[in-house]
């Protein structure tokens, strides 16, 4: 059984990838964190919640981190294409029914320290900006040689940025905190639009999951429609976030590749993940998928319901 904590900014492709964290039989989901990026902190927190009620799942505790990233000094606030893409509020053209959970008092970065720092038998899968991390190793800098592994997606390494030519949202959001991540000791798999732009999710995916005519199935198909719609449009679209969840499960499906990692902080390529010089780094990065692999295991999520 793979014991996972989630780090997430909870718009759809998040919201996707917590649906299998929280029902995938060889998961164990110990713990949510949530930060911004796609949505705020406020909104991450709250479609989380949300969404672990649609799935049954209440008895999973919910973290907030941090709302900014590292250099502002005014809480993140999404910017028009975020909107565009998960929705207004990060739920598509929908609002969930709301949970009646409420989040822990225990702050997020504080909870992932208290994690880190008594047991390393989870994997650590975050899907927004690096932020909790970072601040993680900056109020603990022991941590960066904490035995359990990290998996994160963001980041693009052959290939062009999706925020302009460089720079992938996720690294484009918080290049120092990422860059703080990536130079760390950590046993880190940067899981980037290398690979999550090389597989999909269909329409049919959708039709499928409201097909089960189940609560849960009928809202995760109006979610992926949604983005369907804003992001590729036609049939399908990019499988960014559910990749690292899927990496974490099944590495054998992806091909990495051991390799120092840092990030552009300044200039126009601010927020580029590239190759780094430190020595025995313990990053790599996934350059290659087989894509009827994850397409088969996506095909399996409407077993969930
Ligand atoms: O670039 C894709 C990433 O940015 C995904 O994590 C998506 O949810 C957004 O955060
Ligand atoms: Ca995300």
């Amino acid at each position: 059984m793979l014991k996972l904590i989630l780090d997430e900014d909870t718009g759809i492709d998040d919201a996707i990838a917590l649906t299998i964290a929280a029902r995938d039989k060889d998961i164990e989901l110990l713990g949510v964190t949530c930060t911004y990026g796609n949505v705020t902190v406020d909104e991450s927190v709250r479609n989380t919640l949300d969404m672990l009620s649609v799935l049954k799942r209440d008895d999973v505790k919910v973290y907030r981190g941090r709302d900014r990233a590292l250099s502002s000094s005014s809480p993140y606030s999404p910017h028009e294409a975020g909107r565009r893409i998960h929705g207004p509020k990060g739920t598509g053209d929908i609002v969930l029914p709301k949970s009646r959970q409420k989040e822990e008092v225990m702050d997020g970065v504080e909870y992932l320290k208290t994690m880190m720092e008594s047991r390393s038998d989870f994997t650590l899968v975050t899907t927004g900006p690096l932020t909790n991390l970072a601040s993680v190793l900056l109020e603990e800098p022991q941590l960066s040689s904490w035995k359990g592994k990290v998996v994160s997606m963001i980041g693009a390494f052959e290939r062009r940025g999706n925020v302009n030519e460089y720079a992938e949202a996720n690294s484009f959001k918080d290049p120092e905190a990422a860059r703080i991540v990536f130079e760390s000791d950590l046993d880190i798999t940067m899981i980037g639009l290398d690979v999550t732009e090389k597989t999909r999710l269909y329409k049919r995916n959708a039709d499928e999951w409201r097909e089960s005519g189940s609560e849960e199935g009928r809202i995760l198909s109006s979610l992926l429609s949604y983005y369907i719609d804003n992001t590729l449009g036609g049939d399908e679209t990019y499988v960014h976030d559910p990749s690292a969840v899927i990496y974490a499960l099944h590495s054998s499906y992806f091909t990495t590749i051991p390799t120092p990692i840092t990030v552009v902080t300044e200039g126009r390529e601010r927020g580029r993940t590239i190759k780094g010089r430190k020595e025995n780094a313990r990053s790599s990065v996934a350059i290659e998928v087989e894509r009827d692999k994850v397409e088969a295991f996506l095909s399996n999520i409407k077993n969930y319901f």
